[in-house]
């Protein structure tokens, strides 16, 4: 990886080739050098276990499609009802043209869901969480509700970059505490007891370590030091929790958590994304949410299939049991085959580790070629040195399907000398 920096660091000395000179060069460079996003064109059954990826069969566990809702025959109705009902756009942002029952009506149902008051959808959780930070950190008049200078954002190292790029975007004070060290934020309040506006930000679930959050805990040490507590629950919607109302819902804590954003393009199946919350922060959020005024809506076929989601999401007991199952069987059997397996708890990602970069392109080869699709997740989505698969599962996959991941892997992993 650091060899690939040095060469592009070379770059820059060359003489401009094309227009647009070095931007050019380093995309020429980097597909080059065979790491350019590899954007495989899928044909059919986009979120189906048994996919078709240019002309060829794939098992597909790239997908975070968990509850296999994306593809399903009621919820595909209830979004073509609701575009034969209300066109396929909102028209603009809600503050111009108004805003549509249906969306509002999904709004209801999510704040049920997340166990908060009041909620607000968006196109997708990136503009939810990029938006809500500026708005919780930022002065929106008169100093009100606190200077630029009085808040400071506290992440865990690991945090999505949606929240990252939405606190470089607010120009606040951020301070990163160790991956979920409750210790290490402890010692960051303790240096920013002068901010009269904290916020801490975690997530529900982090999908790429495996890892159920403990969210009481933080929320014990948000009250202890008079802070603010974000949980960011896109891994988490639909799959934590009884009702699958994400982290309030499976830790039974929605008091102690004062903001919920997540991302209806998981579990839900769709795509889009919603701010949960108290009624007064809401009413805030239609005053300063950027995400909200300067961009368009939702569209109603989504909030309509998103209804129709919510439906099965709070009955989907059965689903949720029998994917945690799922789970724990594929980490057994990979381990089982001398693989590292990151995390223990049952969520539906089960993370191969690899390591280097070039060994997990080569292994991310190996499978395609034995028709697995699942993308190798590296630097910058993981620190350098650590890339690993995430291993998606949805309901819709079968035993015979998990059977044929793990042949796949032993077969590559023993010609590559991984295991
Ligand atoms: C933890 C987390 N937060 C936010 C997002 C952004 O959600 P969306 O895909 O709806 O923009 C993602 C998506 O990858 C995510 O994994």
């Amino acid at each position: 990886m650091f060899e690939i920096v040095r060469a592009v660091a070379a770059l820059r000395n060359e003489a401009e080739s094309d227009q647009l000179g070095r931007i050019g060069r380093l995309v020429r460079f980097v597909r080059e050098s065979g790491n350019y996003p590899p954007l495989r064109m899928v044909e059919s059954q986009v979120n189906e276990p048994e996919t078709v990826i240019e002309g060829r069969p794939y098992l597909m566990f790239g997908a975070n499609n968990y509850l296999s809702l994306s593809e399903d025959e009621g919820v595909k109705a209830a979004a073509i009802r609701a575009i034969a009902r209300y066109g396929i756009g909102p028209g603009g942002s809600r503050h111009m043209s108004g805003t549509v029952d249906i969306i509002v009506e999904l709004e209801r149902r999510l704040a049920d869901l997340t166990g908060m008051e009041a909620c607000m959808t968006l196109p997708t959780g990136y503009m939810a969480n990029v938006g809500v930070i500026r708005s919780l950190t930022c002065e929106f008049l008169g100093r009100m509700p606190y200077s630029d200078r009085e808040s400071v954002v506290l992440v865990d190292e690991y945090i999505h970059g949606s929240v990252s790029d939405g606190c470089d975007l607010a120009g606040v004070r951020t301070l990163r505490f160790n991956h979920n060290s409750l210790d290490d934020l402890r010692r960051r309040l303790e240096e920013t007891q002068d901010y009269p506006n904290r916020v801490i930000v975690t997530e529900g679930v982090f999908c790429l370590e495996g890892e159920i959050v403990d969210i009481p805990a933080y929320a014990a040490v948000a009250r202890e030091w008079d802070a603010k507590l974000l949980v960011d629950d896109a891994h988490a919607i639909g799959v934590l929790g009884p009702r699958g109302g994400g982290s309030a819902d499976y830790h039974g804590c929605a008091d102690g958590i004062d903001v919920v954003t997540g991302s209806l393009d998981k579990a839900f199946g769709g795509t889009g994304g919603y701010i949960a919350g108290s009624r007064t922060l809401i009413d805030y959020l239609w005053l300063t949410l950027r995400s909200n005024y300067l961009s368009s809506a939702l569209p109603c076929g989504m909030a309509g299939a998103m209804l129709e989601v919510i439906d099965r999401v709070e009955v989907a007991t059965d689903i949720r049991a029998e994917l945690a199952s799922k789970a724990r069987w594929l980490r057994a059997a990979l381990r089982a085959e001398g693989f590292t397996v990151l995390g223990t708890h049952d969520i539906p990602s089960v993370l191969l580790f690899i390591g280097n970069e070039e060994k997990g392109i080569a292994f991310a080869d190996g499978l395609l070629e034995s028709g697995i699709f699942c993308p190798l997740m590296r630097w910058p989505a993981v620190p350098p040195g650590r890339s690993r698969f995430r291993l998606s599962l949805m309901a819709r996959h079968e035993q015979r399907h998990l059977e044929a991941l793990v042949e796949a892997c032993v077969t590559v992993g023993e010609r590559l000398g991984i295991t």
